[in-house]
Formats: C-alpha cells, structure tokens, sequence
C-alpha cells in the first residue's frame, strides 16, 4: 500500500475493528456448522478449515496483535510460554531481528542428522554462511530455468497426460515431482521415490509440525531419518566410487570437495542434502495441492487461472496459484524463541513486552491479511506485489528454494488446471485428505 492518508487510515482501522467484532459472532456458528459429533470434535474441524483459522485471526490482529500467554503452545521445543504477532510489520519485525527471535530447530536438526546441525537449526554465525554459500555454489539460481523447471513441467506433463480423466494429486503428480527434482537434480538416488517421499514428510513433521512432541511420530521420523543417511551415504560413496562427472548439486559439492573447500566433508554433504530432501518434498506437494484446492473453491477465479495457462501468460497464471495459496499457505506459523527479554513494536500502541525464551509465533498468513498493509485483504487478486506474500519465510532463513517454489508450483499444476472441465471427484474423494498427517494424501480431481 503505497503512503495512505489519515482518513484512509481511519477507515481502514475501524473496518478491521469491525470485522474483528463479526468474527467474533462468526467463529461459534461456524464451529456449530462444523463435522463431528460434540463440541471439541466440532472445533477441532473447524480450526482446520483455512476460512475458519482466518476468521479466527481477525479479533486478535485487531483488539491483541501481540498476544502473549503462559500456555505453552509447542513443546516439542523447550520455551516458556507463547506469543501470537499478528500483524504484517510485527510479523517481520519478528523475522527480521533474528538475534532477538531465533531459530529453535537445533535438537531435532542434530537428531535428524546423527549429529550435526543444519543451517536452518542454527543461528546467525559463521557456520551458518559457510553451509548456505557452499550450498548456493551446489544449488545455483541459473538452474531453476535451465534444469528444474523444464524436469518438472515435462515430468507433470507427462504425469497428466497418462491419466484418463482423473487423478489423485498427491501420489500421482504432486509428490513425485519434487521427488524427481531430489532424484535427478540434487543426485540423491537409492531408494524407491516412495520411500524419499515417507521419509521426507516424516522428517518435516517431526522438525516443524509435531508441535507437542509425540513420541510415536519420533521414533518413526527418526528411523526415516536414519534411512535416508545411509541412503544419502550410498549415493555419495557411489558416486565417487564411479569416478563419474555428474553436473548435479551432490556433483558440485564433490567438485567442491576435490577443491579443498571447507564444510564439503562426505558428513558435511549428507547434512545439507538431507536438508534439502526435507525442504522440498513435503513443502510443493503440500503447497501445490493446497493451491488447487483453493482455486477450485472460487469458480471465477479458476476460470481466469485456466484461461491464462491456456494463453501461455505464465506469469498471470503464477499469480492465479500464489493467491490462491495465500488463502492456504502451507505454514501459516513460523516460530521463533526470544533470546534475552525484549519488545515486539515499541512506539506503537501495541508494543509488548516478550519474556526471554518465550515461543513466538509470527503469524504470516495474518500478515497476509492485514488490512493496515495489504489492499483488500480479502480480495482475489493477480496484481498484489511480490513484497505481498510471507508463503515461504522472510529475512535469514526465507525458504533456500524460494526461486525453485515460484517456477515448480505453476509447472506441477498448469498441465491439471488447462485440462477441460477439471473439478473435483464428487464426495470425499474431492476433498484433502490427510490422515491426520497435516500432508495431503489424497485428492482426486477429474476432467473431461
Ligand atoms: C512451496 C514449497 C516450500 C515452502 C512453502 C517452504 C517453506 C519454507 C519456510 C517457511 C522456511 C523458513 C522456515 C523458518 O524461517 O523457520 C523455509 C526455509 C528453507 N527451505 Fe523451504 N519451502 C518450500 C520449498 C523448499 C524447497 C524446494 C527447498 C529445497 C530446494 C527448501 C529448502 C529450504 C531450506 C534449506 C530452508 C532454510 C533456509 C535457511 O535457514 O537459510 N524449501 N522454507
């Protein structure tokens, strides 16, 4: 929004009080209207539903953008209470001052590797710039036209192109996609690409979802993750053994190693290709399906984003799909602890005072929605600014894939979204389902 006046301010401020207000009447009938027999059982539903978390969101960014509790929200890592920021700058403010907030994933890294850190588990240091350059020499942003997205709009294609009218997303176009760009980019083979695929969402559960800590989900991701190394070992091993040149990431990093280059060890490639397998498989499967499924939810806006794909205008048809996951993004949290004691907003009305070691949730896809920032929040539309979208992180740790995510996600879903009459399968079929792993399992569309 460019420099508002006053009046528009005002306006804009009591609208979001207003709106605050409704939400609150909203939120009781839309828990009432939910599945499930018995209140808790309704609730639960509901705060699945992406309509209900936004309307749930209202009130707090008006009446407590920066709410703080003694509760403990997550405890799969250690903290001492919660705060929920809500607004749009306070939800950078957050990811911005990342001394003040940091990243919490070390444990859970270091048990996922057997040892060692990822640098999204660590902090600002020296350590930290030397795993991304190395993995940004490996990883180069030239690849994601001249090799990701081709893989992945050819393999979509042809992922489509056998399938007789209806598909079941996931399993069959989504998933193995990204499992490709694992396979056949990064060079990580050795396993059936269903395994790459369980492993993988394990893996992301276990570091970024199981906010309680569930041990049942530990010993299964950890066994995943137990598997994948010696798989990422093999491959590696492999290779060199092959004496094979092979211009693909682990072909850099051994490249990279040959040349004497620090923090490019055999353990020091399997760390970061382990954490490239995570950040990848789960996070496009997941985004792409979301991103159909709020499309197919609005028939204007589906009918803009077909005809666009059918034009050949990519970029208005990318915009069609990181709107649409805007209503959904797959991580509508990202979560931070305080280091010492500190403040959210100070100078503002509602600056809050943040204990140290308190878990703080920047709400990104209430950033999303804030009305003080973004034009007509609740609005489909194609023209928003990139500067818009919180879909993959912000600051330090924003998403290592960010330009693989903005080219892989129009190319999983443009060969679907153009084929005629695509809709969802009638009854559940149609639906996400998940199995209670927050990851899409099923989803089944289907087309003329
Ligand atoms: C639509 C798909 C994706 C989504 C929604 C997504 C989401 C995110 C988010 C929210 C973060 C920040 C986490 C935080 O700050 O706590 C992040 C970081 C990261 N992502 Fe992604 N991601 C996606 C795809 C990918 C892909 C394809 C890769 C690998 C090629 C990847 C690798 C990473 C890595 C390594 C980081 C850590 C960056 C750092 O610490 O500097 N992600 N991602």
């Amino acid at each position: 929004m460019t420099s508002p006046n006053f009046v528009t301010v005002l306006i804009v401020r009591l609208r979001m009080i207003l709106d605050g207000l409704a939400a609150v009447y909203q939120i009781p009938a839309a828990i009432l209207s939910a599945k499930g027999s018995g209140l808790k059982a309704k609730a639960q539903a509901a705060f699945q539903e992406p309509r209900v978390q936004r309307l749930a969101l209202r009130p707090v960014r008006a009446f407590l953008p920066n709410l703080r509790v003694r509760w403990k929200f997550f405890t799969a890592y250690p903290n001492t209470g919660t705060a929920l920021v809500t607004r749009h700058d306070d939800v950078i403010e957050v990811l911005d001052r990342h001394a003040d907030f940091e990243v919490v994933y070390e444990p859970r890294m270091r048990a996922i590797t057997g040892g060692e850190n990822f640098f999204l588990g660590m902090q600002d240091t020296a350590l930290y710039a030397r795993d991304v350059s190395n993995m940004r020499l490996a990883m180069r942003r030239d690849d994601v036209a001249a090799t990701v997205e081709p893989l992945a709009r050819r393999l979509a294609e042809k992922l489509v192109a056998v399938k007789a009218g209806r598909i079941d997303v996931p399993p069959e176009l989504s998933l193995p996609v990204p499992t490709a760009i694992v396979t056949d980019y990064f060079g990580v083979t050795g396993a059936p690409d269903s395994d790459f695929m369980e492993w993988a969402t394990l893996m992301f559960r276990y570091l970024f979802t199981d906010v309680r800590g569930e041990s049942a989900l530990d010993c299964e991701a950890l066994d995943a993750a137990a598997a994948c190394r010696s798989v990422i070992d093999a491959a590696i091993a492999k290779r060199k053994a092959s004496g094979q040149t092979k211009d693909d990431v682990l072909g850099r990093c051994l490249v990279m190693q040959a040349a004497g280059l620090p923090g490019m060890d055999d353990l020091d490639i399997r760390n970061n290709l382990i954490g490239l397998v995570i950040g990848a498989i789960p996070t496009l499967s997941k985004a792409a399906v979301q991103a159909l499924d709020q499309l197919l939810d609005r028939p204007e806006e589906f009918a803009s984003a077909q005809q666009a794909a059918l034009d050949g205008n990519d970029a208005l048809f990318a915009a069609h799909v990181f709107e649409a996951l805007r209503f959904n993004p797959i991580n509508p949290l990202i979560f931070r602890r305080a280091a010492s004691d500190t403040k959210i907003a100070a100078g503002h009305f509602r600056a809050r005072k943040i204990p140290k070691d308190t878990m703080v949730l920047a709400a990104n896809l209430s950033a999303m929605f804030d009305p003080m920032k973004i034009e007509a929040p609740e609005a489909f539309r194609t023209d928003r600014p990139w500067s818009d979208y919180i879909l993959w992180g912000y600051g330090l740790h924003g998403c290592f894939g960010a330009y693989v995510n903005r080219a892989v996600l129009p190319a999983i879903l443009k060969p679907l979204v153009t084929r005629p009459g695509l809709r969802r399968a009638a009854g559940e079929a149609g639906q996400i389902e998940t199995g209670n792993t927050q990851f899409p399992k099923h989803f089944v569309v289907e087309w003329e």
